[in-house]
């Protein structure tokens, strides 16, 4: 079955209470069961991590490598930051999909730099709680026309 990571990174786990104008009011946990129950009816094996820690999340992606057919990676404010989350990806070679609950492009100008997304083979951003849903479906797609080439 194919499997992919939910990668979750630093204070993603206040989502629910952390400017929920911004990131609204769905909880990671509540994020975390509906990508299960969407990979269980469309036949994904979903895994999720949420870590604060740019190392856990660099060990997370290595982890994934050979285990897991893809990544969905909402690297929070590491995004705008990590070289070293970027050479990860780019090391494992398994397809990232970049996630962001908000529109980065349409907030303030440090959040339009991306150090995934030349890494990535998209980005979905502000759609909320249900880009990940988007995601979900956009990796599974990417895989499937892989597999039928
Ligand atoms: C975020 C956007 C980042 O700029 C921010 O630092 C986050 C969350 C999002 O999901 O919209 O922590 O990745």
């Amino acid at each position: 079955m194919t499997s992919i990571l939910v990668l979750n990174g630093p204070n993603l786990n206040l989502l629910g209470q952390r400017q929920p104008e911004v990131y609204g009011s769905t909880t990671l946990a509540d994020i975390e069961a509906a990508c299960t129950a969407h990979g269980d009816a469309s036949g994904l094996s979903v895994s999720c991590f949420q870590s604060n820690h740019e190392g856990a999340l660099v060990d997370a992606i290595h982890a994934a490598k050979g285990v897991r057919d893809g990544i969905i990676l909402n690297a929070g404010a590491y995004t705008h930051t990590s070289v070293a989350l970027m050479d990860a990806i780019a090391s494992v070679e398994l397809p990232v999909v970049e996630l962001h609950l908000s529109n980065i492009h349409a907030r303030e100008a440090f959040r339009h730099k991306s150090y995934i997304a030349p890494v990535a083979i998209g980005q979905i951003c502000g759609f909320g709680a249900h880009g990940y849903i988007l995601a979900l479906d956009a990796l599974r797609q990417h895989l499937l026309g892989r597999t039928s080439e």
